[in-house]
């Protein structure tokens, strides 16, 4: 029997302590170690003894390999975030709160591949076959020929999996449901998570069939989160969104098949997912126009531009230290954009608290929305309404200039596409200089070359409008 030692694990980013502590150094996480027993020695005897190694036969990087084909699953949204469809023996993890929304998208899939002729195994460790079957008819989907199983052990599923025709694709929902023999950790520590996601690996690997890991993450560090697995699989995408919306979107964190940019929009509806072809009008259908501190933002995300409403608030603060609270975006951008405005504009924001949100629960992560942001916050803070018309988009630098971004003639095509006329955005190669794209410009552009100019547009827009009301009074 092999010998067997204790260790202390954290469960959240799987680093080994030779203790118990309260704190991981590795991660930072509090209350996150936990005692897990292991066979002291599973490497296999063979390899201990110091056998003489067989010879690999080395090759070239020009060699034909077959282009695997990949499958396409037919819902767009997913497939074009996969990189054009799920590569054949390749692990995908999909990472996201519970509740999300993570096995209803598993199941849609499941059901279409299934539909389309593939062979399609969907294993729950979550819930009971009664209950997938359940939601299945809720979704109008109980007529596809999905193979379902309830089952927690790894081997027995391998063991199922690698009987009958070759599975196209497997779904195991969830990966810290799942626990191997091999180890002796219970269910959903590190040690276990990261050992059968090692077998499920290596069956597709060796079976060529897709493998799609479920996993849960929990802030409180309780369940061992999946990112143990994220550098053992092919493709990690996290499945976000909030409860209060019912928007969710599916973003590729990292991929080696494909590009780690783009995103997938779906909405929570009654009959399940639904794919949203164009998220920008459901970003902005409940835009509040006549208000000031909003500026919509003519973002790109991958290869589709997405258009979002950015609102500020900008009051007089009555704490010492003035708030800044941020919600879909980077809280240091703000700070930058704040400190630019002040340093090279004029504008005192110091004895102000600002709130900025980026409406609808979307994250924006390009620091082209530095313009749209700057021109919310000056919007707020004069009370000077933006015209409803306008998007704005661009980089702002720390001397206070506006730089070009990517993709301008994309993001002015999706304006014009929904109705706005008028952009402001850098006078870029982009637009101006690359005198092609400047003729495809469907709308009229502002170009703008520093900050100062949008501080100037707008302040001059506000002292109108005060005047007017001044004259109406
Ligand atoms: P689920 O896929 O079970 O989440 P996860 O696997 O990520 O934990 O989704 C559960 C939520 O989705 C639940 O709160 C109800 C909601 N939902 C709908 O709104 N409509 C539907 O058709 C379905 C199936 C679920
Ligand atoms: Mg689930």
């Amino acid at each position: 029997m092999a010998k067997r030692s204790t260790s202390f694990l954290c469960q959240i980013c799987g680093a080994v302590h030779a203790r118990w502590q309260g704190r991981c150094d590795a991660c930072g996480a509090w209350n996150s170690i936990a005692e897990e027993t292991t066979a002291a020695d599973t490497m296999p005897a063979t390899l201990r003894g110091g056998r003489r190694g067989r010879l690999i036969a080395l090759e070239s990087l020009t060699g034909t390999s077959e282009d695997a084909p990949r499958v396409q699953v037919g819902i767009s949204e997913l497939d074009r975030v996969a990189g054009g469809g799920i590569v054949p023996g390749s692990v995908l993890l999909i990472g996201g709160d519970p509740g999300i929304g993570k096995s209803t998208l598993l199941i849609q899939a499941s059901a279409k591949l299934a539909s389309a002729g593939h062979r399609i195994i969907y294993v729950s460790g979550e819930e009971a076959v009664a209950q997938v079957r359940l939601r299945a008819e809720r979704l109008g989907l109980s007529g596809a020929p999905v193979e379902l199983a309830a089952e927690t052990n790894v081997e027995d599923i391998v063991a199922t999996l690698s009987e009958g025709r070759r599975p196209a694709l497997v779904v195991i929902d969830s990966i810290q449901t799942m626990w191997t023999d091999t180890v002796e950790s219970a269910p959903g520590t590190v040690t276990q998570v990261r050992s059968s996601a090692q077998i499920l690996i290596r069956y597709a690997k060796r079976a060529g069939a897709a493998v799609i890991l479920v996993g849960h993450v929990t802030k409180d560090g309780q369940i061992a989160g999946p990112r143990v697995v994220e550098h053992m699989v092919d493709a990690v995408l996290s499945f976000e969104g909030d409860g209060a919306h019912h928007f969710r979107i599916l973003r590729a964190q990292k991929n080696r098949f494909g590009p780690t940019d783009e995103i997938g929009v779906f909405e929570m509806t009654g009959l399940g997912l639904a794919e949203v072809a164009n998220p920008s009008a459901l970003f902005l259908s409940n835009r509040d126009s006549g208000a000031p501190g909003t500026a919509v933002y003519a973002g790109m995300e991958g290869t589709r531009p997405v258009l979002v409403e950015i609102q500020a608030l900008v009051v007089p603060t009555s704490l010492g230290t003035p708030r800044r609270a941020v919600v879909g975006w980077d809280p240091s951008r703000l700070s930058m954009v704040l400190a630019v405005l002040e340093a090279r504009c004029g504008i005192k924001l110091g004895a102000h608290d600002v709130h900025l949100n980026v409406a609808g629960g979307f994250r924006i992560s390009e620091p082209a929305a530095d313009v749209a942001v700057a021109a919310a916050l000056i919007s707020s803070l004069s009370g000077a309404v933006l015209p409803p018309d306008g998007v704005y988009f661009g980089e702002v630098s720390l001397t206070g200039a506006v730089r070009a971004v990517p993709h301008a003639v994309a993001r002015l095509k999706e304006a014009a596409k929904l109705g706005f006329t008028r952009a402001v955005a850098p006078a870029a190669k982009g637009t101006a200089a690359n005198g092609r794209d400047a003729g495809e410009a469907p709308l009229a552009v502002d170009a703008i070359s520093s900050l100062g100019d949008i501080v100037a547009t707008i302040a001059a827009k506000g002292s109108r409008r005060s005047s007017d009301k001044a004259q109406e009074g």
